[in-house]
């Protein structure tokens, strides 16, 4: 039987010089959930990912990804365990095609053997698989910043992939193209694809979000299922007081 966490954080500890990024943050992540990390600017989110990725060494703890146990990832280690970041700067060739990027240095090796003809019909299974079209033989820099984000996605489902992380996804979308990254999320998340995902959007959150975990000033506070957390709660262990003392009224005039 599967175990029902594929990633387990135990005591990570990250400090750069004056600040806390995390501390002592133990954090466990369900096989095929929407895991969201909310936490307000400065939380250690980006930190934690970074772990995951291997961007970053933490200075202690433990990572357990299925049942294996690793002090720190590093980037091609994280890769080959199947975990992929979509990051807001997007790692694209601006002058190749959809195609091409999707497949860039991977599985079809290098730009001297690529095959064309492969390469577009391989590009073109994996957007049937988020249930997107794209035209594959269009260069990277006349797409929309939405779709230059589905051509990331595509690039990380070339792989075999079991944890997709998403650090702030919607920020530069419309809202229907939010509604287009909404579905492939749903998609991945049927093929049993982990997906932790970072915003500061609560009302996407419960939109997509099984669980929501709460990150404040390093500290990890708690971890939630969407349905058992109302807004004001989820904001309240974000921001650690009572939302009515969040913007506390000035009671002098501006000088
Ligand atoms: N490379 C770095 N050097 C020094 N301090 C850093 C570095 N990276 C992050 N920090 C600090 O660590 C803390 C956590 O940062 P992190 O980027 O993880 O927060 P975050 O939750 O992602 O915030 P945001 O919502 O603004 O993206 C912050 O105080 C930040 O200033
Ligand atoms: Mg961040």
């Amino acid at each position: 039987m599967e175990e029902i966490n594929i990633l387990e954080l135990k005591h990570i500890s990250k400090e750069y010089p004056g600040v806390k990024a995390l501390n002592d943050v133990s954090l466990e992540f369900h096989r095929g959930e929407v895991h969201a990390l909310m936490g307000e600017n400065g939380a250690g989110k980006s930190t934690l990912i970074k772990t995951l990725s291997g961007a970053i060494m933490p200075d202690g703890g433990e990572i357990i990804f299925e049942g294996q146990s690793y002090t720190h990832m590093a980037p091609s280690l994280s890769k080959s365990l199947g975990i992929e970041v979509i990051y807001q700067e997007f790692n694209l060739m601006p002058t190749l095609s959809v195609a091409e990027n999707i497949f860039m240095g991977e599985k079809l090796g290098n730009k001297t053997f690529y095959d064309r003809t492969k390469a577009e019909c391989e590009a073109q299974k994996v957007l049937d698989r988020m249930h997107v079209k794209l035209n594959l033989k269009e260069k990277v820099q006349n797409l929309s910043v939405a779709n230059m984000q589905l051509v990331e996605i595509a690039k990380a489902l070339t792989k075999e992939i079991k944890i997709l992380i998403m650090d702030e996804p919607t920020a530069p979308l419309t809202s229907d193209e939010v509604e287009i990254l909404f579905a492939i999320v749903k998609t991945l998340k049927e093929q049993g694809v982990t997906i932790i995902y970072i915003s500061h959007r609560i009302n996407e959150v419960f939109r997509i979000a099984d669980r929501i975990s709460i990150l404040r000033d390093g500290n990890y506070i708690k971890t939630v299922p969407t349905t058992g957390i109302d807004r004001d709660e989820l904001i309240r262990l974000m921001v650690g007081r009572e939302v009515s003392d969040t913007y506390p009224k000035r009671n002098f005039a501006p000088g």
